[in-house]
């Protein structure tokens, strides 16, 4: 059914999805590369990619994870099987590296602070959530994520993504739209 599959994917993904968005709200301080430069004149990361951001982010997407473990019996049947510890924090974590890892090669482009990677800013936490997952937590990973859920997750972050992104900078909270 659509609808299960639809809420499954969400609901799995949603401990990747809260990191990137807590970071916002909670990011600065001091950058993850401490401000060095790379042979091509470039930073390693930037000041995008901060220490506060990434930890609280990563802290949140466990406790939405650990919260989703706590109402799940709200909702019936429809939520997937329990985040295991471990899933929950390669989800977060996974999200965050993603993120990281999409800044190093937005550097690497020329690309400044803030510019946009289409598809890259889309899917990076997503593909480095699943592939931490799928080694650090395999037996859940299997059971949650049928193809049909994976579809799901693909086809929906992107548009979650876009979405939530434009309205954190209609709010003020975010510079740039993506
Ligand atoms: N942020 C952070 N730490 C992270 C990710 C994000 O502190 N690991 C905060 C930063 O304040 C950042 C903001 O969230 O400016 C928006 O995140 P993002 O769009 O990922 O960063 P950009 O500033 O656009 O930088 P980049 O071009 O490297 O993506
Ligand atoms: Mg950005």
């Amino acid at each position: 059914m659509v609808l299960e599959t639809v809420v499954v994917a969400v609901w799995a993904m949603l401990p990747a999805y809260v990191p990137n968005n807590v970071a916002v709200l909670a990011g600065g301080g001091r950058p993850i590369d401490g401000g060095r430069t790379l042979e091509d004149g470039t930073r390693i990361l930037g000041d995008g990619k901060t220490w506060r951001g990434t930890a609280v982010g990563t802290a949140a997407g466990i406790g939405v994870a650990l919260l989703l473990n706590r109402i799940s019996p709200l909702v019936g049947g429809l939520a997937p099987e329990p985040f295991p510890v471990v899933a929950a924090v390669s989800l977060a974590f996974g999200a965050m590296l993603g993120d990281v890892l999409a800044s190093f090669l937005k550097r690497r482009t020329g690309r400044q602070r803030g510019a946009a990677f289409v598809g890259v800013d889309q899917l990076d936490f997503v593909v480095a959530a699943l592939a931490l997952t799928a080694v650090a937590a395999t037996g859940w990973f299997l059971e949650t994520f049928s193809l049909a859920v994976l579809v799901a997750v693909f086809v929906l972050t992107p548009v979650l993504h876009v979405s939530t992104n434009a309205a954190a900078y209609a709010l003020g909270l975010k510079d740039e739209p993506w």
